[in-house]
């Protein structure tokens, strides 16, 4: 038996990336820039056990969906095939914030688990090659394996489905003096799952050419600002790359906002014309994430907590990349 633990944080994208190449091997069509979070974590167990007959795959203390359990499979085998390693895993992962609802778990979860099972594997991957396996299980976890501000080129439009392609830090976690509030509205997993919502706003939404258009020079425009340090730029920039994902999904059918995350994106709109510098993003889900300056976090997060509709709100520093914790 060989087994390895890892950590990993979920990442929020401030200039996103939706959509993928139409190619095999998850690339996608155009590049993000994210900062890592600390103050959410999913923490992954692989063991490699000659007594197990299939991979396994426990989430959160429950038997994992066959989606899901699938997903696994497919990067263990590519670790399997690398080399050394013939047997079947157990996988157990859990996390200490809700699963499946746009807060970014699969980024954190497939961030872990290339982590976990590359360590309990004794492969000598450098850090691009495990970003590389992990964008293979979701695209944003290439971005969680590092910490601080961390960009993923879209991939090329051709090539085979062994290309690599590895996220890249772009700075490290103290370039902007910032806190990102997640405003938690439902401990519930969402219904479209990002891969289903890019695949019908890429083939239904009419906006969809014009979002592939404009996302590579929003990105480069927020990298820019984000090494001027920028941040009332970056903050402008966050929001236009957000409104511009969720109006081309939206112009597909596809709907991750609820009433309440509309009425905390105003909310934030609000407490920025009365001074504080605080900007507002949503993913595939209904959490909006704030991304405010460190001074004016306590304020802004109070006024969260009191909106209606808000469970709790989580906060977070930019945080460390994906770490092995245990080997054994
Ligand atoms: O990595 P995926 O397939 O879960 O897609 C992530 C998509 C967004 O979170 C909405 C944007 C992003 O860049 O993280």
């Amino acid at each position: 038996m060989s087994r390895a633990v890892a950590v990993a944080h979920p990442n929020i994208a401030l200039a996103k990336y939706w959509g993928k190449r139409a190619r095999p091997g998850n690339f996608p069509a155009v590049p993000s820039l994210s900062v890592t979070l600390d103050g959410m974590s999913t923490r992954t167990e692989v063991r490699f056990d000659d007594a197990l007959r299939r991979d396994e795959l426990i989430l959160g203390g429950e038997a994992g969906s066959p989606g899901d359990t699938a997903r696994v499979r497919a990067l263990l085998d590519r670790v399997r095939s690398a080399g050394g390693e013939k047997r079947f895993a157990r996988v157990a992962s859990s996390n200490d914030f809700p699963t499946g609802g746009g807060l970014a778990s699969s980024a954190s979860g497939f961030a872990a688990l290339a982590v976990a099972a590359v360590a309990a594997a004794r492969l000598d991957f450098s850090e691009a090659r495990v970003s590389d396996l992990a964008r293979r299980g979701s695209a944003s976890a290439a971005r969680s394996v590092f910490g601080g501000f961390v960009e993923l080129l879209a991939g090329a439009e051709t090539g085979s489905e062994d290309d690599v392609l590895a996220a890249r830090g772009v700075a490290g976690p103290d370039e902007l003096d910032v806190r990102v509030l997640a405003c938690i509205v439902t401990e519930q997993a969402k219904t479209e799952s990002s891969r289903a919502g890019m695949q019908i706003t890429s083939d239904k939404s009419p906006y969809y050419a014009t979002w592939l258009e404009r996302a590579p020079r929003q990105f480069d425009e927020m990298k820019r600002a984000l090494l001027a340090r920028d941040l009332a730029r970056v903050g402008e920039l966050t929001e236009a790359s957000a409104l511009a994902m969720h109006a081309c999904a939206m112009a597909a059918g596809v709907f991750y906002a609820r009433g309440v995350t509309l009425g905390l994106w105003r909310r934030v709109g609000e407490l920025r014309n009365a001074g504080a510098r605080a900007w507002a993003t949503a993913d595939a889900g209904p959490h909006v994430k704030v991304i405010v300056a460190t001074a004016d976090a306590p304020r802004v997060k109070r006024e969260l907590e009191a909106h209606e509709g808000v469970l709790r709100v989580i906060e977070s520093r930019p945080g460390g990349g994906a770490r092995v914790l245990e080997v054994s």
